[in-house]
């Protein structure tokens, strides 16, 4: 029999909480990185590679696949799990986030949003019912409701007419969900908490989404371009007002340093295109810092990234050859400095897992902490 979704804590130490969400598709071990997978593929990686670092779970985008190749054409093709060769848990992001930041022109009313393919200036519809519609042909596990990310600074009358039509949106797209029979497929369907900056509309936002029956929350609208602290006063304000035994999703983020102070906040999963699209421009995240390959210094370097990873990429490969492969703009040096940052990020979460379960949480994050500040590189 297939798993429905649940979500058990097995320990907390301070907010910190350290889970297990499971789905059709498998248990996912919280905190989690869920690596970005757009377009159906973790760029530059093979899915057994994504795995053996440890992702329980990717990402996939709504707005990406319905335009090409289309979710009908998905579905008829076994759903994205079988079209991508991932049989793990798949989250999928509604499109919002997307249609505001990437589709030519928009149209944004009541019902939904128009918008201009980035790729062919094809017009298409996103309401909260089409998506969740999407989000069933994929075969997604855990689905987000369409919402409206605005970009700051907006003023609190644009932020509050923003979070409330997301509000809307998200009692449209459990009717949906529901009405797809995603509860019986045990599928997943979390509402976005959205507020902008201002602390009492993303107070209203949270309480309102809380009193709605979702299997678990996305806090979204940050990372955005604010300062890290303002991220984390919401964080402060938000994640008190959902409820306990969900779990809580921060969208979009983000650097190992938010993810380590977030998590000390209460949140449990975390995605964010960071380790993946760095990794294509010569960009290594190690457990000393980030180290830029493109850089001259190391040309001679014959030490790997950091010879303590299980990570044959960060292990093996010097950092003279990673050098010579992203200066000559070989596929490969991106293909290793993906793979390599994918393998940090997961240490990062077994590490944070670890540390909770041991309610050692605090040690460990100024542990973390100053071995990045020392860059011992
Ligand atoms: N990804 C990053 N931020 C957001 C957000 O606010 N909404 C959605 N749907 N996706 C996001």
């Amino acid at each position: 029999m297939t798993e429905r979704f649940s979500f058990q804590i097995h320990a907390t130490d301070g907010k910190a909480r350290r889970g297990t969400i499971t789905t059709p598709h498998g248990k996912v071990r919280t905190p989690a990185f869920m690596p970005v997978g757009t377009q159906g593929t973790v760029k530059a990686m093979f899915m057994d590679d994504v795995r053996s670092t440890g992702a329980d779970v990717i990402l996939g985008n709504t707005y990406h696949l319905m335009l090409r190749p289309g979710a009908e054409r998905v579905a008829r093709l076994g759903g994205l799990h079988a079209f991508s060769r991932w049989p793990h848990t798949i989250l999928t992001d509604s499109g919002g986030f997307q249609v505001m930041s990437l589709a030519q022109i928009r149209k944004l009313t009541e019902k939904g949003v128009t918008f201009q393919s980035h790729i062919d200036g094809s017009r298409h519809e996103m309401t909260p019912e089409r998506s969740i519609e999407i989000q069933g042909l994929l075969g997604s596990d855990i689905q987000m409701q369409l919402d409206e990310c605005l970009r700051l600074p907006a003023t609190a009358k644009e932020i509050d007419r923003a979070m409330r039509l997301s509000l809307r949106w998200a009692a449209r797209s459990r009717e949906k969900f529901v009405a797809m029979g995603g509860p019986e497929k045990g599928q997943g369907l979390y509402g976005i908490v959205q507020g902008g900056d201002d602390a009492a509309l993303r107070a209203v936002s949270a309480a309102e989404l809380a009193s709605m029956p979702f299997e678990g929350y996305s806090i979204g609208g940050l990372a955005v371009g604010e300062p890290q602290d303002v991220m984390l006063q919401m964080l402060d304000i938000v994640c008190p007002l959902l409820p306990a035994e969900k779990p809580r999703y921060l969208m979009g983020v983000g650097t190992p340093d938010d993810i380590i102070k977030s998590v000390a906040r209460g949140v449990d999963q975390f995605d964010c295109v960071m380790p993946t699209r760095a990794g294509r421009h010569g960009l290594a995240f190690t457990r000393f810092g980030k180290i830029n390959l493109k850089n001259a210094r190391h040309a001679d370097d014959p030490r790997p990234l950091d010879e303590e990873s299980s990570c044959p990429a960060a292990r093996d490969y010097s950092r003279a050859y990673l050098h010579h492969l992203v200066r000559s703009g070989e596929a490969l040096g991106a293909m290793l400095l993906t793979w390599a940052n994918v393998a940090y990020y997961q240490s990062l979460m077994q590490g944070i897992r670890d540390a909770i379960e041991e309610g050692r949480y605090a040690d460990f994050m100024a542990e973390t902490s100053e071995a990045w500040a020392r860059g011992d590189l």
